[in-house]
């Protein structure tokens, strides 16, 4: 009778669990499991597999992540429409219970309403254009201290991505925390950069308890990567910090967390959400800006005549020792349209940051209820062929053509409304003067006849795999 009470339960419990997990949204997309949704079909690397859905249902179609209703968002038009029609609806930020076990929603990128608001605002503030005319001395330094390190190995066959990544590593935490780390494999930055990798390949993924309320409570503490590098990052702010607080002048404020500190001080905010936004900076513009650096390296080394075109352009306007600055950009619209096909090719953030709708509403004929999660297909958008003629082939002169106006108003690399990319600004300057002295003053060469592999890895932010090149300082 026992056996038979919990046979029964049994059926009623997993029969109510498929029932709560089929879609409410009547939005085209491919067919889920009991359960899971369609979790288990995105697979090793979503983003190829979100380009393929949205060719095959369209730029509004829908996934179910466990028990969470998913819109997927893909084209110019349709994102735009999103971010900045129906800003109201759409911007709020999903925030999965993973991220409030770490930030308490107390950071900038997992929190909402008027908290975020006010931490929007005092961030922005640091990073305008003007704010960052000022910092572009510090850039400058970086640059040169990445340039010489390069010199010093030149004629050296190496594997770049850990220097790549140390130069945005510091920019960052010049901004931050006024620190930088020296050029060398025993730096304490090798720590940071692979606790910011761990973190952000782990945060990208989704993790089934996140979406699946029943499994949370055994799951609440994996993956322990995911942990591990939140906390590891988090210890090292308190350090900075603690060092901080009792010596800094308050009435000047000189980096970003020492603005923060006195303006949560001054608004009544908690103290608590100065280390989590920091962290935030620290992860988002390490992470970012060096992949795009890394890309930018890796498609040069397989198109040595794109190479030897960038270098002409530099050499005609800038002499080998001269300073590049940010402002020069006017001289080099062949290292512009470099640097712009990268973001198209290898989009950073290749689904965004999941946004969920704050409200029913109707879009492109679709009914999305309140609280949906959103997901801007970044990815799929830049490499779609419906949009673009040759999409795979890194190809700068699309943006130099006469269609280049129109190419660049579909790019969405930064996201678009109340809630796009923070760091823009910061992002383009710290990529452009770099890129310009790099190929002005050196000759990257790969080592084997074979072209370096493209392909690319799943994260919050792309990867690219680890290659080696041949560094070699111009003599003219
Ligand atoms: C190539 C470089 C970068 C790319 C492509 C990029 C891209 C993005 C994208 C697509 C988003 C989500 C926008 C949305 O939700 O609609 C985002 C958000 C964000 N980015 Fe960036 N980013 C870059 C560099 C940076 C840098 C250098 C920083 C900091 C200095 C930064 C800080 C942030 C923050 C804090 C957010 C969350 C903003 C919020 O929720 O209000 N990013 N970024």
């Amino acid at each position: 009778m026992d056996f038979t009470l919990l046979f029964i339960s049994i059926i009623v419990f997993l029969f109510i669990l498929i029932i709560k997990s089929r879609s409410k949204l009547d939005i085209p997309g491919p067919r889920g499991i009991p359960v899971f949704g369609n979790l288990l079909q995105l697979g090793k690397k979503p983003h190829e597999t979100m380009l393929k859905l949205y060719l095959k249902y369209g730029n509004v179609f829908s996934l179910r992540f466990g028990a969470i209703d998913t819109v997927i968002l893909s084209e110019p038009e349709i994102i735009k429409q999103a971010f900045m029609q129906h800003g109201d609806v759409f911007n709020p930020r999903f925030v999965r219970k993973s991220r409030k076990a770490t930030s308490n929603e107390m950071n900038l990128a997992s929190s909402n309403g008027e908290y975020w608001k006010t931490v929007r605002g005092l961030v922005a503030g640091d990073l305008t254009a003007s704010k960052l005319k000022q910092f572009e001395t510090q850039i400058q330094e970086e640059s040169d201290l990445l340039c010489q390190y390069f010199k010093d190995i030149s004629g050296q066959c190496e594997q770049p991505h850990t220097f790549l990544k140390m130069y945005s590593l510091n920019n960052v935490l010049r901004f931050t925390f006024s620190l930088h780390y020296p050029y060398d494999s025993n730096s304490l930055s090798v720590d940071i950069i692979k606790n910011i990798h761990d973190y952000f390949i782990t945060v990208g993924q989704a993790f089934p308890q996140d979406y699946i309320p029943i499994l949370y409570p055994f799951f609440k503490n994996s993956p322990k990567k995911y942990f591990d590098s939140y906390n590891n990052l988090f210890n090292y702010i308190q350090s900075v910090l603690k060092d901080k607080e009792s010596t800094f002048d308050k009435s000047n404020p000189k980096d970003l967390m020492e603005t923060l500190i006195v303006a949560f001080d001054k608004l009544g905010l908690p103290q608590s959400g100065v280390s989590p936004t920091c962290l935030d900076i620290l992860v988002a513009g390490a992470d970012t800006t060096s992949y795009s650096l890394i890309f930018l390296l890796m498609e040069m080394l397989n198109n040595p005549n794109i190479q030897d075109k960038l270098h002409s352009e530099l050499a005609a306007n800038f002499s080998l020792s001269q300073e590049i600055s940010y402002k020069d950009r006017s001289k080099t619209p062949y290292l512009n349209a470099c640097l712009k096909e990268i973001q198209r090719l290898y989009p950073t953030a290749p689904l965004g940051v999941p946004h969920i709708t704050s409200k029913d509403i109707e879009f492109c004929g679709y009914k999305i209820p309140k609280d949906t999660q959103v997901l801007v297909n970044i990815y799929g958008t830049h490499r779609s062929p419906k949009i673009w003629d040759q999409p795979l082939l890194y190809k700068p002169t699309r943006f130099l053509s006469e269609h280049s106006q129109e190419n660049n108003s579909k790019i969405c690399i930064f996201g678009f409304g109340s809630r796009n990319c923070v760091g823009f600004n910061l992002a383009e300057q710290e990529l452009y003067i770099v890129a310009a002295k790099l190929f002005r003053r050196f000759q990257f060469k790969r080592p084997l006849e074979a072209l370096i592999d493209t392909s690319t890895d799943f994260g919050l932010t792309l990867g690219a795999k680890d290659y080696k090149c041949i560094i070699e300082k111009r003599i003219v």
